[in-house]
């Protein structure tokens, strides 16, 4: 694995090492009021971070493009943002909510551009 899609595997790690730590500490404190915080880490974080390191390993000159380092980026910035923006209002701070929509839509505008990214490659005629 090389290039962004060795990128996004380390991000999935980074985010199922976090996620998996806030479920622990859930479980163990017995106050589950971080759940959505867990289950976004753990299912937009490390599920679909991984899902976009084994798509660019598949098609790896796809992921020499600039476009595939851009849709990183953007992925990685929003998404974090938008994990910490969770966790941040839901321990009691509801005026981060502003970042949480800008996260929320950067998050979103990754994702279209790996719609414009992914289908002409796997369309492609062999
Ligand atoms: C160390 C391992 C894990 C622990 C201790 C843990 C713990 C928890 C806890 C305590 C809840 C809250 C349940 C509730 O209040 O109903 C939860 C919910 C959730 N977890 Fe985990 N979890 C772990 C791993 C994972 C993994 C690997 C995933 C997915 C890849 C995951 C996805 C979710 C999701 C999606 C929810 C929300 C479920 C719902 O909406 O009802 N968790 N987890
Ligand atoms: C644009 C970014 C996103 C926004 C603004 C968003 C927003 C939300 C909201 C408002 C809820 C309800 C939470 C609650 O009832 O407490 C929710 C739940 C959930 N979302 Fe998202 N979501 C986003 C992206 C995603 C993505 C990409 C995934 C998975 C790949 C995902 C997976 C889930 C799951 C599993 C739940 C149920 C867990 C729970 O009840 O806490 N979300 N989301």
């Amino acid at each position: 694995m090389q290039g962004v899609a060795r990128n996004f595997f380390t991000l999935a790690i980074i985010y199922s090492l976090c996620g998996m730590a806030l479920g622990i500490h859930m479980a163990m404190s017995g106050d589950h009021g971080q759940m959505p915080t867990h289950a976004h880490i753990m299912v937009a974080g490390w599920l679909m971070s991984a899902v976009f390191a084994f798509f660019y390993h598949l098609f790896p000159a796809v992921g020499r493009t600039t476009l595939a380092l851009v849709h990183f980026w953007l992925t990685a910035i929003s998404g974090i943002g938008l994990m910490i923006g969770l966790f941040v209002m839901l321990a009691g701070n509801p005026a981060i909510e502003p970042v949480l929509g800008i996260a929320s839509i950067g998050f979103y505008a990754g994702m279209l551009l790996f719609a414009f990214i992914a289908l002409p490659a796997v369309w492609e005629k062999p």
